[in-house]
């Protein structure tokens, strides 16, 4: 009944510098590539029965670059309840007020806009093809056109970023005042352009300690203006959770569709092809493209409902007798986890150092 699909749209216009998503440029994959793209994922959603979704998440990539009757298309090949929550990532200066519009009008109820900064030369520096201009007009333009459950994506902590710059952009979103905001420190990855400028001593991390305090005023800021912390990256307003990630956390099942998504269904976790021609190929012989498979063990299930679960701030996860309870109770003497509600929760501490806290959880 409650089920939950990832649809990935591996395209963008141009590669983000810092980004290690599986997409491509449009230089090198042009229009006709992608209306085949798209015929092949309906094949795929068909190999899958027929579920009743009430979350659906285009994810990428860049999905607001298909055409608004490509997807269409996709959404009439699923079957989805009546208060579904359809979400769309969209980045700017690939979407106009008519595109808004149209979007609207098939059923996408709730956008993701990849914002990322309002500062023009931290947007320069990363790599975007918008201006804080742009952003604000497809902010702007999605509200108007009735969207009334809008997302942003930030990223905090980029290169020689101040707090005031930090500042100046938590006033925007004061100002706008979105449903929903997803606020990531920069992660430095392997194989992208910046870890290459990283190593060639042309851009530099920002320092761990400011990092720690940008993310502490986040926190506070956003706290203070009426949001509510409910995962390590996300913010939102009451009631305005995202229900498709939140899904994730709570560890429960979703189908994952499109060249390299990932999927956890009927007690399996799987990765599909990240080729194109292995992808397209398993598809035209009627085969799932999957890539890897993992069954999930016990064991397995349990640690993931626990890391998972744990990042859902007020939510936590239950005081069990198990195999982590000795981890968790150490974890939670020394400070980073706390009871609330009977059930153990990160704290500010455990919230600075989650990702410490997890590997000790996995270890
Ligand atoms: C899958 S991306 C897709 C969103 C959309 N393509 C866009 O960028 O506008 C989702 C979000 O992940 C975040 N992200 C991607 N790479 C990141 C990195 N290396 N460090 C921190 N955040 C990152 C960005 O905020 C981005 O909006
Ligand atoms: S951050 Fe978004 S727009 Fe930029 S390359 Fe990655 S997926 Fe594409």
């Amino acid at each position: 009944m409650c089920d939950a699909i990832y649809i990935h749209i591996p395209f963008c216009v141009k590669k983000c510098g810092y980004c290690d998503f599986l997409s491509f440029s449009c230089e090198e994959k042009n229009k006709d590539d992608r209306g085949e793209y798209v015929e092949k994922l309906i094949e795929e959603i068909r190999l899958y029965p027929k579920l009743k979704y009430d979350t659906v998440y285009f994810g990428g990539g860049t999905p607001s670059l298909l055409d608004v009757d490509e997807i269409e298309k996709i959404l009439k090949e699923l079957n989805i309840g009546e208060d579904a929550e359809i979400t769309l990532e969209v980045n700017p200066q690939t979407v106009d007020r008519k595109k808004l519009e149209q979007l609207k009008k098939i059923g996408i109820n709730r956008l993701s806009i990849g914002i990322q900064s309002f500062n023009d030369e931290k947007l320069k520096v990363l790599g975007r093809i918008h201006n804080k201009e742009v952003a604000l007009n497809t902010y702007n333009d999605a509200r108007e056109v009735g969207f009334e459950n809008i997302s942003i994506d930030l990223i905090f902590a980029t290169p020689d970023q101040t707090i005031e710059e930090l500042k100046k952009d938590l006033d925007i979103v004061e100002r706008l005042s979105p449903e929903h905001i997803s606020i990531y420190s920069l992660i430095w990855e392997e194989g992208t352009k910046f870890m290459d400028l990283l190593d060639k001593g042309e851009l530099d991390p920002l320092d761990n300690d400011l990092e720690a305090k940008m993310y502490e005023l986040i926190i506070e800021r956003l706290k203070k203006i009426g949001y509510l912390h409910y995962e390590i990256s996300n913010f939102s307003k009451k009631k305005y959770e995202g229900r498709h990630n939140s899904k994730y956390w709570k560890n429960k099942k979703y189908i994952g569709v499109g060249l390299g998504a990932s999927g956890y269904y009927e007690g399996i976790r799987y990765k599909n092809e990240i080729e194109f021609l292995d992808y397209y190929k398993k598809i035209d012989s009627n085969e799932k493209p999957l890539m890897e498979v993992e069954v999930v063990s016990d064991k397995d299930n349990l640690e993931n409902y626990y890391i998972l679960g744990l990042r859902l701030l007020n939510k936590g996860i239950e005081i069990e007798d198990n195999i982590y309870m000795k981890k968790i109770k150490d974890l939670h003497e020394r400070g980073y986890l706390k009871i609330e509600d009977d059930r153990y929760k990160l704290t500010s501490k455990g919230l600075m150092f989650s990702n410490d806290v997890f590997v000790e959880i996995m270890e």
